[in-house]
């Protein structure tokens, strides 16, 4: 069974709205480890839209579980993740323009810049990743870059509509899973899931977790956060 990340980006992203201490996404963190999450995902993003620097620091000192980093391939964040020490960094492209993670990381196309970070990071003790599409080039590129996990971005798949499309997606993520595995990579996923797509995703064989956050984030509005996490739990059960 998948482990479950659940982003807490959005939390933040309704206290900077008012630009005040509520909702607390370290508070949400406790919420979602005692409604079963594995592991806490946050993005410390170049213009600190949601997540800040206070986040981060509190949540790799509080946090039981672990602290999984989103961040770009940029030197001021690498600083920060060699200075702070999540357990795992997940490098993610980032634009400022965008609305949220838009498409995954072209290794292929920056490969050696790709590994100078995840030496650095290995170095460090922190289990890298790199958020990429279901695409045999970036698989391909990701295993030279000496990053022990690829995070497939699911967006594709959760924006499908009809059935071939949707499955034809599905089949990616699960050819993209085969190839990595087989090129000794390990494969998370995430971006776009809910709780109406999870669960075929959470099926693919050796899939070995799932970030998960805005479903979430929007649930815990209705049900409360650690319910909303425990639903998703539960389905990816
Ligand atoms: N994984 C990565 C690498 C992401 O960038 C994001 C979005 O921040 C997620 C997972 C979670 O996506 P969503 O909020 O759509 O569940």
């Amino acid at each position: 069974m998948p482990k479950l990340g659940v982003n807490i980006d959005h939390v933040a992203t309704v206290r900077q709205a008012r630009r005040t201490y509520e909702p607390d996404p370290v508070w949400a963190a406790a919420e979602a480890e005692l409604g079963g999450a594995d592991q806490i995902t946050v993005h410390l993003r170049e213009d600190r839209r949601h997540i800040q620097d206070r986040d981060v620091e509190i949540l790799v000192r509080t946090v039981q579980t672990r602290v999984n980093l989103e961040m770009a391939v940029a030197s001021e964040v690498l600083a920060i993740a060699l200075k702070l020490k999540p357990a795992c960094v997940c490098l993610v492209p980032e634009k400022r323009e965008e609305v949220t993670t838009e498409g995954g990381l072209d290794v292929a196309g920056s490969l050696e810049r790709v590994s100078e970070t995840v030496k650095k990071l290995n170095g460090a003790g922190i289990a890298v990743s790199l958020f990429i599409d279901p695409e045999p080039r970036q698989i391909e590129a990701s295993a030279k870059s000496g990053a022990p996990f690829i995070e497939l971005h699911t967006g594709s798949y959760a924006d499908a509509r009809g059935d071939a499309e949707i499955a034809r997606r599905l089949d990616a993520l699960r050819d993209g899973t085969k190839l990595a595995r087989q090129l000794g990579l390990r494969v998370n996923a995430g971006h776009g899931l809910n709780y109406r797509n999870v669960q075929v995703v959470a099926a693919i064989p050796e899939m070995e977790e799932l970030n998960i956050g805005h479903s979430i984030v929007s649930r815990s509005i209705f049900v409360g956060f650690r319910e909303a996490v425990r639903e998703m739990k539960a389905l990816i059960r």
